[in-house]
Order: structure tokens, then sequence, then C-alpha cells
């Protein structure tokens, strides 16, 4: 299998170091344009950093969502080269989400998609498949059966999506097509610690291409929206609200050690959010014992910029860059505002970036030996 996560994020580093290296002047566009194209969801996981905006703020309503057009017209001012991906809530419940993949595919551009897979059924498939250029469709199971419900929050829902999956990589094999690949997406919890390893022969089994697993964040900042107007609030200073709920370090080790030896033997790929090479680094951060030093610097504003459902332009921490209804996308990507934003993080890391999937640890990363983590215990060993 080409391993197109892996050159993705190969060219990712040289295009982030490249882009950062030239004169804001020169300043390079955007490989990736995340498109939240609503904040409306069918679901409502307790863990989903939407909740807040989809709950508390009339911005994010359907009525002021951007248009196909809006988003289309935006797209047309990117290069070829950037890659485009359409992220919700959940996508599936615009009903004109398809018509907004099929003028994609007819622009000659690709694009990768997340969903919870509830809706992703045979006409989705299709869709996927024949009518779209969609390169990776991303597709969450946070765990077998009832664990997946309870955490998803609606009966049936694992049931669902386990059968819109097969019936995806089904349809996808039978018309001898490689894309969309499937990403498996899990974000590791105490809930589901244990099943981590039966997700992956699940994943395995269904015909999934990755199982990315995701450490779970908690800062109210990162990809949570509302957009602050401006960085002077001093929150991204403030270190992410711990993990709350305690997670037995022991199991989370076993089944971080069996999962890589599971993926030696074949597919799916395994990769985490934020990037782990050894596993000694998400045991610390579960134990609540993260710390930014363990991280190399982030790129990810020099390369990658999120537009929300109402048009506001924000970099990865919710602080408004711009909005695409009044100022053009790659205006407010070589704006004053996403410079300053880049400046603060030329040398260094932000508080509030603990948890960032798009963080890349250290190798040789060690910690504190304790059995649990979370309000109960942390002990220092
Ligand atoms: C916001 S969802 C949108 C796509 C779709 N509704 C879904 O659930 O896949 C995108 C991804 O973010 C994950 N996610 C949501 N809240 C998270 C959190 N607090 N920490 C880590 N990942 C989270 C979801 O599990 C999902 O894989
Ligand atoms: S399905 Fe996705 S968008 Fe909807 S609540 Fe869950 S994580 Fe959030
Ligand atoms: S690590 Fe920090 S700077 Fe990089 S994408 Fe995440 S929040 Fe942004």
């Amino acid at each position: 299998m080409v391993d197109i996560s892996g050159i993705f994020n190969r060219v990712k580093g040289t295009y982030g170091s490249l882009a950062k290296s030239l004169h804001p002047a020169l300043r390079l566009p955007p490989l990736r344009v995340t498109f939240e194209i609503t904040y409306r969801c069918n679901l409502s996981c307790p863990f989903c950093f939407q909740e807040f905006a989809r709950e508390q703020s009339p911005d994010f309503k359907k009525n002021f969502e951007l248009s196909n057009e809006e988003i289309l017209a935006a797209v047309d001012e990117l290069p070829r080269h950037t890659l485009i991906t359409f992220n919700g809530g959940e996508v599936f419940v615009r009903k004109d989400f398809p018509d907004l993949l099929q003028a994609i595919k007819a622009r000659g551009r690709r694009c990768n998609i997340v969903t919870n897979g509830t809706m992703l059924f045979a006409d989705k498939a299709e869709l996927l498949v024949d009518h779209s250029s969609v390169l990776s469709a991303g597709v969450s199971i946070d765990g077998i059966g009832e664990t997946h419900d309870q955490i998803r929050r609606l009966p049936g829902a694992f049931e669902r999506t386990v059968e819109n999956l097969r019936g995806l990589t089904a349809y996808r094999r039978r018309r001898g097509r490689r894309f969309p690949v499937v990403d498996v997406k899990t974000v590791i919890t105490s809930q589901n610690l244990e099943q981590l390893s039966r997700i992956y022969l699940l994943a395995r089994e269904i015909g999934a291409d990755y199982l990315t697993l995701s450490c779970l964040r908690t800062s109210e900042l990162l990809f949570a929206l509302p957009c602050r107007s401006s960085m002077a609030d001093g929150a991204w200073r403030e270190e992410p609200a711990l993990l709350g709920e305690p997670v037995d370090l022991d199991l989370l080790r076993g089944q971080l050690e069996n999962l890589h030896r599971l993926a030696a033997a074949g597919k799916p790929a395994l990769r985490f959010y934020p990037d782990y090479g050894e596993v000694p680094g998400i045991i610390k951060y579960y134990a609540n014992q993260g710390s930014l030093e363990d991280y190399e610097l982030c790129r990810a504003p020099w390369t990658n910029i999120r537009v929300a459902p109402n048009g506001d332009v924000y970099p990865c921490l919710a602080y408004r860059m711009g909005n695409i209804r009044e100022e053009r996308l790659l205006r407010i990507w070589k704006g004053s505002a996403l410079d300053e934003f880049r400046e603060g993080l030329e040398r260094q890391l932000l508080p509030a970036c603990m948890g960032c999937c798009f963080l890349k640890a250290k190798p040789g990363i060690t910690y504190q030996a304790s059995r649990t983590c979370g309000k109960t215990a942390l002990v220092a060993g």
C-alpha cells in the first residue's frame, strides 16, 4: 500500500520549514485547508470540543453556515496542490454535501473527509468511490458495541457505522478502486482502553487502511470555537485542564504494545495523534505529566488553516484571524494577525498546544511511574 499519510507528512515537514524560512512577503500558500462545513451533528459525544459552540453560539446554527458557493469560491482561490479537508460536526447532516463533493471533483481537486459514519449508507459509498475525488475518509469508532454507543450517545450507532464501513470497503473493492483510503479514528478514553486491540482487529476485518488513535484533548482553545477576537486575553498561556477520568496506565501500556505488535504484521497502518513513535509518550500524557519540552516545534500554522462554519478563519487555537465573508482567504493567510500568531511559535510551543494532534513527540520520553492518572492518583515513583 502506498503510504499517502506518510508522504503527506514528509511533504508537510519540508514545506513547513521552507515556508517558515521565507520572508512573510513571500508566504507560501497553505498546503491544507480544513473547512468545518457545519457544527450540527446527529450525535452528541460528551468529549466533543464542538459541543459548546453548537449549544451556545447562534453563529453556528444552520442559517449562518457558509453555502457551497461560498466554500467553492474560497477553494478556487487556492492553488491546485492545496489539499482540502471537509470536517464537521457531521458533514452528512448537510444535505448539499454530496453536491459540494461533486463540485470539488469537477474542479479537478482532491479532498479528505471526516465523518461519524452513521449516515454513510450505500448511496454515499457510491458517491465517495465513483463520483468524488475523496482521497481519505476518516470514520470514528470509539469502542466495540455498547461502548461505542455509550461514548457516542446513540444506541445502535456502532452497528450502523460498522455496517456502513463494510459496505464502503466492499464497494471500493468491487469497483477496483484504491480511494478513498479508509481511516478508522478512535479517541483513547478510560471507557475504551481495554478494547483498543479489538478495535484494531475490527478495522483490519473491515478492510481499513489506517487506524488513527487520538489522545483526548482538553484545551478549551484547541479547535474549540467560537473564536476569540484577540490573543491579548492570554488564554493561550493557560495549561489545558487535566484529564479528569483515571486511566489504568498498565492496561494502556499493554494495549499500546499489543497494537504495535499487531500493526507490525500488516494493515491497517497505525497512527497516533499527537505523533508518538514510542509508547511512553502517550502514557506520560495520560498520566497528566505531559510536558511541551517532549515535543518538536510546530510548523502547522505555516502549512494549515481552518475555516469554521460561519466563515471565521483560525489557525488551530481558536483565535479569529479573519472571516472569508469579509476578506479573501489568501489575504487572511498572508495577513498580519496570522503572522503575529506564527511569530509566537518561532521558538516555542504555547501552553495551550498540549494534546494537539499536530504535535510530534521527540524520541526517548520518560515519565514517573504511577498506576492511574486523573484526579485520583498521580504518584511519583
Ligand atoms: C469533531 S469530529 C467531526 C467528524 C465526525 N463527526 C466524527 O465524529 O468523526 C472529528 C474527530 O475529532 C474527534 N474528537 C472530538 N472531540 C475530541 C477531543 N476532545 N479530543 C480528541 N479528539 C476529539 C472525533 O472523535 C472525530 O474523530
Ligand atoms: S459525532 Fe463527531 S461532531 Fe458529532 S458530537 Fe461526536 S465527535 Fe462531535
Ligand atoms: S501544536 Fe500548537 S501551534 Fe501547532 S497546530 Fe497545535 S495548537 Fe497550533
